[in-house]
């Protein structure tokens, strides 16, 4: 399961092609819009480091899970509430949440 998520967020990596984390920024836009709900998992969300409950979201692909995140999915709000996030930065919360 380790290794076929790490194989999974290496894809997301190249695929996007994101190489240069600014992690500070990042860090400070998930605790702003994503850690409420990812930290504890409410309602059903995947929780942050837990790498089984990302592997099966991981697998849908980039295209998909960037697609939810802007749009929404199910329990999920749009945009995570992160108004101001752009794709490379749902990019890297995604990235950062799965691992
Ligand atoms: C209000 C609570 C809430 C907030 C805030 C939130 N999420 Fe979520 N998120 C959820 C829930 C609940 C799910 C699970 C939805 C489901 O599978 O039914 C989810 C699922 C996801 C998924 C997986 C989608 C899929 O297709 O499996 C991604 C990626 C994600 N969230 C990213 C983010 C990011 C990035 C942020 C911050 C910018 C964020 N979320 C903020 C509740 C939240």
């Amino acid at each position: 399961m380790m290794k076929l998520a790490s194989t999974a967020l290496v894809t997301l990596i190249m695929v996007s092609g994101v190489s240069v984390a600014d992690d500070a920024a990042i860090n400070a836009k998930y605790e702003k819009s994503c850690k409420l709900c990812h930290d504890g998992g409410l309602m059903g969300a995947p929780k942050t480091g837990d790498v089984e409950a990302w592997a099966p979201r991981l697998e849908k692909g980039n295209e998909v899970l960037l697609k939810h995140v802007k749009e929404g999915f199910n329990a999920m709000p749009p945009k995570g509430t992160c108004m101001d996030c752009t794709d490379e930065e749902f990019q890297k919360l995604i990235e950062k949440m799965a691992k």
